[in-house]
Parts: C-alpha cells; sequence; structure tokens
C-alpha cells in the first residue's frame, strides 16, 4: 500500500557531468518499485533523456513495473503551478507569467526557479498543491555546481526574505532537505581523479552547509575478473592494454573513496542496449 504523503522519501542524485546520474537514477528508481514501492522518477529540464535514450522501451519499463513512473519538470512549469497555487484562476497566471515584470523578475532572481523546483519536490512530504502520492520521488539532479545553486535556493531566498508565506515556505524546504527522515543524497562518480575528487568535495560542502550525509556510488568499475571480461569482447589486444591501464587507475580512486566514504561500486556493464543495461544495474543501486 502506498504510504501517506507525509512518510514519502526523496532521492536527489547528483555527481560530475556525465558520470552516469541519469542511469543510475532510473537503475535506482527501478530498484525501489521492483521491491514494491510507488515510484515517481523526475528529470529536470525541458527535454526527457529517458525518452530520448530509451524511446518507446521507457513506457516497456513503466508498463512492465506500473508502480513507477517517469516525468520531468522545468524550472518555469513549477514556478507557474505555485503561482497558479496562490492566485488560483488560470487565465490571470498566464497574464502574471507572460508579463514583462514577471520576465524580469525571473532574470533578477535566478533562484526563483531553482525555489519552484525544490518546493515542488519537496511539496509531497510538505503536504501542498497537487497530490504527490509516492512512497518514493527519485530526482535526476543536475551536476554539481547546478545541483549546489538548487540546495541554496531556499536557504536563499529566506534570508533575503524571512516574512510572509513565502519566507515561511522556504524555510519549510529547507527543513525537509535537511531531514534524514525524508531526503537521501547520492553522489555519483567514475573511479577516477577528478570525479572522485569533485565527489568528495561535494560530500563535505553538503555536510557543512546542510548537515546530511551523502552516499557515494562509484559507477563503471571495470570488473576485476580480467578473463571473463576478455571473453565478451571481440578485439582482444587493444582491449587488453587499455584494460590493463584503466583498471590500475580505478583500483587507485575506489582506495581514495573508501578510506573516506563508504561506497558502492557499480560495474561497468558491457551491454548496448539500455533497457537491459538499467535492468543489471538495478541490481546493484
Ligand atoms: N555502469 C555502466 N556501464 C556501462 N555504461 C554505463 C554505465 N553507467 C552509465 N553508462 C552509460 O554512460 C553514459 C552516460 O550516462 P548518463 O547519461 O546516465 O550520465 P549523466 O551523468 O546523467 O550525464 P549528464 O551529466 O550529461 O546528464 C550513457 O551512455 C550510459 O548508457
Ligand atoms: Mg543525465
Amino acid at each position: 500500500m502506498t504510504k501517506k504523503a507525509s512518510a514519502q522519501q526523496i532521492s536527489f542524485i547528483t555527481g560530475k557531468g556525465g558520470v552516469g546520474k541519469s542511469m543510475i537514477s532510473y537503475a535506482y528508481a527501478l530498484k525501489k518499485a521492483k521491491a514494491g514501492e510507488k515510484v515517481l522518477l523526475i528529470e529536470i529540464g525541458e527535454t526527457s533523456f529517458f525518452d530520448r535514450m530509451l524511446g518507446s522501451k521507457n513506457n516497456k519499463i513503466t508498463n512492465e513495473f506500473n508502480n513507477l513512473s517517469t516525468t520531468i519538470y522545468s524550472g518555469e512549469s513549477c514556478l507557474r503551478e505555485y503561482i497558479l497555487h496562490y492566485v488560483k484562476i488560470e487565465k490571470v497566471t498566464d497574464l502574471f507569467f507572460d508579463n514583462k515584470v514577471m520576465r524580469a523578475l525571473i532574470k533578477a532572481a535566478p533562484a526563483l526557479k531553482e525555489l519552484a523546483l525544490m518546493g515542488k519536490f519537496t511539496s509531497g512530504v510538505r503536504n501542498i498543491g497537487y497530490p504527490m502520492e509516492y512512497d518514493r520521488v527519485v530526482i535526476d539532479g543536475y551536476a554539481t555546481g547546478h545541483f549546489l545553486a538548487l540546495m541554496r535556493a531556499p536557504k536563499g531566498m529566506y534570508e533575503a526574505i524571512k516574512f510572509g508565506p513565502m519566507g515561511e515556505q522556504c524555510l519549510s524546504i529547507q527543513k525537509v532537505l535537511s531531514d534524514p527522515n525524508h531526503c537521501e543524497y547520492k553522489i555519483v562518480t567514475l573511479p577516477e581523479d577528478l570525479p572522485v575528487t569533485e565527489a568528495l568535495e561535494m560530500d563535505q560542502t553538503l555536510q557543512q552547509e546542510f548537515q546530511v550525509e551523502a552516499d557515494i556510488i562509484c559507477n563503471k568499475v571495470l570488473p576485476t575478473d580480467f578473463v571473463e571480461a576478455l571473453n565478451k569482447v571481440p578485439d582482444k589486444n587493444q582491449f587488453i592494454e587499455n584494460y590493463k591501464l584503466s583498471s590500475e587507475e580505478q583500483q587507485k580512486s575506489i582506495q581514495v573513496l573508501k578510506q573516506k566514504k563508504q561506497t558502492t561500486l557499480v560495474p561497468y556493464i558491457y551491454e548496448t542496449d539500455p533497457a537491459i543495461l538499467l535492468k543489471s544495474l538495478s541490481e546493484y543501486v
């Protein structure tokens, strides 16, 4: 049975660009859906990476697990929804939204969009706006720098406003974000120098600024069983050389990570079909 909205869990996935945030988000949502939770996987932006990557297979997967849905929110659509919630009349909201003043406001305070997104993600837990009847929402978050802007928006806005309904909302969003009973954070990295450094820095920043303890997911770890991996590929010589070098480099970075944080290792999976890849990944996250 679906938990009450107030018991909802929010899983934020972040990490350096290209490390596998989207795949890990989907795989994690899939894992939780397989375990029986009703899950909403949220992408941020205007166009869907999942639709582009998976095509009709996206529907196939979500149809197979009828407790898994995917959606996409943009900062602007969330801001519009927020205003509609207060103004209540669609036509007036349209006017307001198309208005030059509104555009200027968004330009002057870009954190408004970030705030609207965070308001939407936490609306189920806070029981406001449209009902979000899911056990868990998984957010395929922005890459690290932009993700911190998302995290900082409610606090920053609260410090600027402090009073009134908007001030109160900023504070309530902020409280949910720092509440380990509702929110978890997963930083995806690759077992390589720069991504590891960035992941550990992000972990520190999340701890210091928001008092949250993130999990680290180290993705695309080369299989340690070299022979088994070799047997799976056609062009062997080049592969052997690359494999040795990469594997040694990876193990060094994994050691750095493990000394600082408990880390989930997700293997590199040699599979070109994204739907099969996702299912395999969901076994590890
Ligand atoms: N464990 C894995 N094994 C093999 N391929 C993987 C694995 N994880 C991710 N990939 C592939 O790596 C590529 C990048 O993954 P993905 O798009 O999820 O990264 P991202 O961090 O979301 O990127 P962006 O920052 O652009 O949003 C994709 O082509 C995906 O199929
Ligand atoms: Mg992505």
